[in-house]
């Protein structure tokens, strides 16, 4: 089966827009219409005129362009791709934590679920945290969920005192900071490049730190002919393709793999993709009653964006 074409002559058949994320494996990348990081990709989901959004991703990502766009028909590869941050961030105990909190204004990263974002005031991801934090009134107290490193971060960029939720990203949160070292030794010209969603121990080494799209970006302008790539595996094949003459060492995780990746993400494959085209399913379905609820942080996440 030649996957390639069978996905471009579905697509034509169904209308669809294909949209991936970074930590997609390669050849996923290379048939999608677009690839970006989460934020991008929300905007790029609110703003399509295909019928069919197909989108190679983690549930939250897919279920979040749904939320921007519900008349569209949104198209998952596998249903079963989930993410630690919105799994161990469950909508009961997520009640519970703001309601011992009644006053104070709650930032949900966009790694969660409808549930709980509907019962969030704004969304953000992690290229528009710190602005989007930075826009709450310095005297409303925070609340930020799921990820607690992340949070960390963006509480040292802006000032702000914020209560956290104690999650983490089970991909980012085993980055190694004894093997960060070491490369950092013994390729001294490289530059560190890490996703916030790593340890403040980690992130400590790190001469840039940005989301996907950003650190890819960084490796475009950045005078530095090496980087010691401190997030999933995946985003390299953007960075490899953009700049083929520079070199990108991946950071190693503390389980002994040389390179670090999501599976949930990897659950989608291209048999999967085109599986899902011919038959139109499996389809993201939104939890009956939180659409609209779960739309609006999102959409004054979009506003603040
Ligand atoms: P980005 O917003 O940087 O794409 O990150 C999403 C994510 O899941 C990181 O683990
Ligand atoms: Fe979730 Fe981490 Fe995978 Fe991103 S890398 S989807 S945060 S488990």
């Amino acid at each position: 089966m030649d996957y390639e074409k069978e996905i471009g002559r579905l697509k034509q058949e169904l209308n669809a827009v294909i949209l991936a994320h970074y930590y997609q494996e390669s050849e996923i990348q290379d048939v999608a219409d677009f690839v970006g990081d989460s934020l991008a990709l929300a905007q790029q989901a609110e703003k399509t005129q295909a019928d069919v959004i197909v989108f190679c991703g983690v549930h939250f990502m897919a279920e979040t362009a749904k939320l921007l766009n519900p008349t569209k028909l949104v198209l998952l590869p596998d249903l079963a791709a989930g993410c630690s941050l919105s799994d161990r961030c469950p909508p009961g105990l997520f009640k519970q934590f703001r309601d011992r909190h009644p006053q104070h204004f709650v930032v949900t990263y966009v790694n969660s679920s409808a549930a709980v974002k509907a019962m969030s005031d704004v969304i953000c991801t992690s290229s528009n945290a710190v602005k989007v934090v930075s826009k709450i009134p310095g005297d409303r107290p925070i609340l930020f969920a799921p990820d607690q490193h992340l949070g960390r971060y963006v509480m040292k960029q802006t000032g702000r005192d914020m209560i956290l939720w104690p999650g983490s990203c089970m991909v980012h949160e085993i980055f190694s900071e004894k093997r960060v070292v070491q490369l950092k030794v013994e390729h001294p010209g490289a530059e560190v490049i890490a996703h916030p969603e790593c340890e403040e121990a980690v992130l400590n080494h790190a001469d840039f730190i940005g989301s996907t799209k950003q650190l890819l970006e960084r490796t475009k302008t950045s005078p530095k002919k090496a980087f010691i790539v401190v997030t999933e595996a995946g985003i390299m094949h953007q960075m490899e393709k953009a700049s083929p003459e520079k070199t990108f060492i991946p950071a190693p995780p503390t389980n002994g793999c040389s390179c670090n990746e999501c599976p949930h993400m990897k659950l989608n494959t291209m048999e999967k993709l085109y599986l899902c085209m011919r038959d139109r399913t499996p389809k993201l379905e939104l939890p009956p009653g939180l659409g609209e609820a779960a739309a609006k942080p999102l959409k004054l996440m979009l506003e603040w964006s």
